[in-house]
C-alpha cells in the first residue's frame, strides 16, 4: 500500500508518496503548482500528482489537538475546524482520498523521521531546530534500526515553546522589515553586510539563561518592538542576530555530541538552512546529513517514513513535477556561451526551496557584470548571494571547504572560494559562497557541467532558482513559457 505524507494547513503545504518498499514515488510543494508563495493548502495540481499514485495510508505530520492546546495557550485561540486530523484532511484533500488508514505523529518526531531514514546511517544523533512544532522547539533524539530494521527513536532531550531559536531568527527578520517564517534567508544574506556588534547587547536584553536550557526573557512570537535596538542599522542587526544564534545552535550541539549516541548528525528543522551556521557542525560530529527540505513541508516525508516504518531510499531531490525529455545539455551550453545566461526547466522538480539544476537559471560566474545581469531579471535586492554549482571532484581545488563538507551537494553550506576575484558572481559581500557540488552521478546537470568545463576549463556555473519575480520556482512547462515570455531568456527542455 503507497503511504501518503502531508504536512499543511499552516504554511507551505507539501506531499510526498513512499512506495512499500520504500522508494520515494514523489515529493512536491503546493506552491509551485498554486503559484501562492508558502501556500499553506493543498492546490488541486499537487492532488492531481498524488492521485497519479493511488496512496492507501495517510501520515500528517503532526498532532493537531496538541498544537490547538499551544496556541490557545499563546493567545491565538482555537480553530475548531483544525482540531482533528479527519477535519484538516476533509479540507486538505477534499474528499478526493479516501485512505484505509490515517496516521498522525508529532511535529519534531517527523522532522527527525525525514532526516534519519533518507540518511545513510544505521545510528545517528538526531537534532531538530525549528520555530516551534506542537510545543517542542529544540529537539535531540537518538536514532537506529533495530534487528528487524524498523527505525527507532529515542527522545534524549528537549525545549518548549515559546524559548525558540527560529522563533527569535524569525522576530528579527520581522524587525529588520522582512517577512517571518518566509524571508529568514534574506536575513541571512543581510548579515554579510552588517558588523555583529550588537551581539552582546542582544544576548543580555533578550535571553535569561543559555547553559541548561535556553530560555528567552519574552515570547518572540509575538515579534520584537520596531524600537528594539533602534539605533541600530538593519545590516548590523541581522549580523548580530547571526552571530548569537550560531553561538545558540553551538549550545544545542555541544549538548547533543555531549550525550555520545553517535558520531553521525541527522541535522533538521528550518534552522538548518542556515548555511552561515552550517559550515561550524563540523566541530560537533564526523559525519553530517541534512534532508535537502529540513523545514515543515519536509515533514510530509517524515509522517510517511514513520508509517512506513524503515529506511527510505534516497536518490535525490528530483522528486516532483515532472517535465519530460531528455536534459538539454547541448542547446544550454551553447545558450552559455553565446549569451551567458540560460534558463533550465527539465525532468522532475527539486523537492526543497532550492533550485539544484532541474529548474534553474544558470550563468557564467566570470566576469564583473554578470551578477548585474542576473539580477536584472531576478529583481531582488542586490545584496543577496547568488550561488555556485561545481563538479564535486574539484570543489575543494576552488573552495575551502568546511570540515565534514567535502561534498554539499544540496547547497546547505558556504565556504571562502580560493579564486575570488576571477569568480565575483558567487561571491558574498562576507567572501562566502553556498556551495552545491555535483557528484558523479549522471544527472543532467552532471553532463552540463562536464560539457561546459570542456568548452571553458571552467568547472562552475552560477545557479539561481528560475522563477518569476514574486511566484515561486517554475513548475511545469507552461511557467516557463511564460518566464520566457516575460524576461526574454529562453528556458531549455
Ligand atoms: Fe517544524
Amino acid at each position: 500500500m503507497n503511504i501518503l505524507g502531508i504536512s499543511a494547513g499552516f504554511h507551505d503545504a507539501a506531499a510526498t508518496v513512499i512506495s512499500p518498499s520504500g522508494e520515494i514515488l514523489f515529493a512536491g510543494h503546493s506552491e509551485r503548482y498554486s503559484k501562492k508563495k508558502n501556500d499553506p493548502d493543498f492546490c488541486q495540481g499537487l492532488l492531481d500528482d498524488v492521485l497519479e499514485h493511488g496512496p492507501d495510508v495517510v501520515a500528517y505530520y503532526e498532532r493537531p489537538w496538541l498544537k490547538q492546546l499551544r496556541q490557545w495557550y499563546a493567545g491565538q485561540g482555537i480553530e475548531w475546524n483544525k482540531f482533528t486530523v479527519q477535519q484538516i484532511l476533509k479540507k486538505q484533500l477534499g474528499g478526493q482520498i479516501e485512505p484505509e488508514r490515517v496516521y498522525n505523529y508529532n511535529h519534531h518526531l517527523c522532522h527527525a523521521a525525514a532526516g534519519f531514514q533518507t540518511s545513510p546511517y544505521q545510528i545517528a544523533t538526531v537534532v531538530v531546530i525549528d520555530a516551534v512544532g506542537e510545543w517542542d522547539t529544540v529537539t535531540i533524539w537518538g536514532a537506529m534500526y533495530d534487528k528487524n530494521y524498523r527505525a527507532k527513536y529515542k527522545k534524549l532531550w528537549s525545549q518548549s515553546y515559546p524559548h525558540s531559536i527560529g522563533l527569535f531568527y524569525s522576530a528579527i527578520t520581522q524587525r529588520i522589515g522582512l517577512h517571518p517564517l518566509d524571508e529568514e534567508y534574506i536575513t541571512m544574506g543581510m548579515a554579510g553586510w552588517g558588523t555583529p556588534q550588537w551581539t552582546e547587547v542582544m544576548r543580555d536584553v533578550l535571553i535569561e539563561d543559555d547553559s541548561t536550557k535556553i530560555r528567552f526573557k519574552s515570547n518572540l512570537h509575538t515579534g520584537l518592538d520596531s524600537e528594539f535596538l533602534g539605533c541600530a542599522s538593519n545590516e548590523d542587526i541581522a549580523a548580530s542576530a547571526q552571530k548569537l544564534t550560531e553561538y545558540l545552535i553551538h549550545q544545542v550541539m555541544t549538548r547533543a555530541r555531549n550525550f555520545g549516541w553517535s558520531n553521525n548528525l541527522v541535522y533538521m528543522g528550518g534552522v538548518a538552512l542556515n548555511c552561515l551556521a552550517n559550515r561550524r557542525l563540523g566541530e560537533y560530529f564526523d559525519n553530517i546529513w541534512i534532508m535537502p527540505c529540513p523545514g515543515d513541508a519536509g515533514s510530509s516525508l517524515g509522517a510517511a517514513a514513520l508509517a512506513h516504518g524503515r529506511r527510505v531510499h534516497w536518490t535525490g531531490a528530483s522528486l516532483g513535477h515532472n517535465i519530460p525529455g531528455a536534459y538539454p545539455v547541448e542547446s544550454a551550453v551553447a545558450a552559455l556561451l553565446s549569451d551567458r545566461i540560460v534558463g533550465v526547466a527539465s525532468g522532475r522538480a527539486e523537492f526543497g526551496p532550492r533550485a539544484l539544476g532541474n529548474r534553474s537559471l544558470l550563468a557564467d560566474p566570470r566576469g564583473s557584470d554578470i551578477k548585474d545581469q542576473v539580477n536584472s531579471i531576478k529583481r531582488r535586492q542586490k545584496f543577496r548571494p547568488f550561488a555556485p554549482v561545481i563538479l564535486e571532484e574539484l570543489a575543494d581545488q576552488y573552495f575551502i571547504m568546511p570540515r565534514c563538507w567535502s561534498d554539499s551537494r544540496y547547497m546547505q553550506v558556504v565556504a571562502h572560494c580560493r579564486f575570488p576575484e576571477q569568480y565575483p558572481a558567487i561571491i558574498h559581500v562576507d567572501g562566502t559562497s553556498r556551495v552545491q557540488t555535483v557528484p558523479q552521478d549522471g544527472s543532467g546537470i552532471r553532463k552540463l557541467l562536464e560539457a561546459w568545463y570542456a568548452k571553458t576549463g571552467c568547472p562552475m556555473l552560477l545557479n539561481t532558482s528560475l522563477n518569476i519575480r514574486g511566484e515561486p520556482m517554475v513548475n511545469d512547462r507552461a511557467d516557463a513559457d511564460r518566464f520566457e515570455q516575460l524576461y526574454g531568456i529562453k528556458v531549455h527542455s
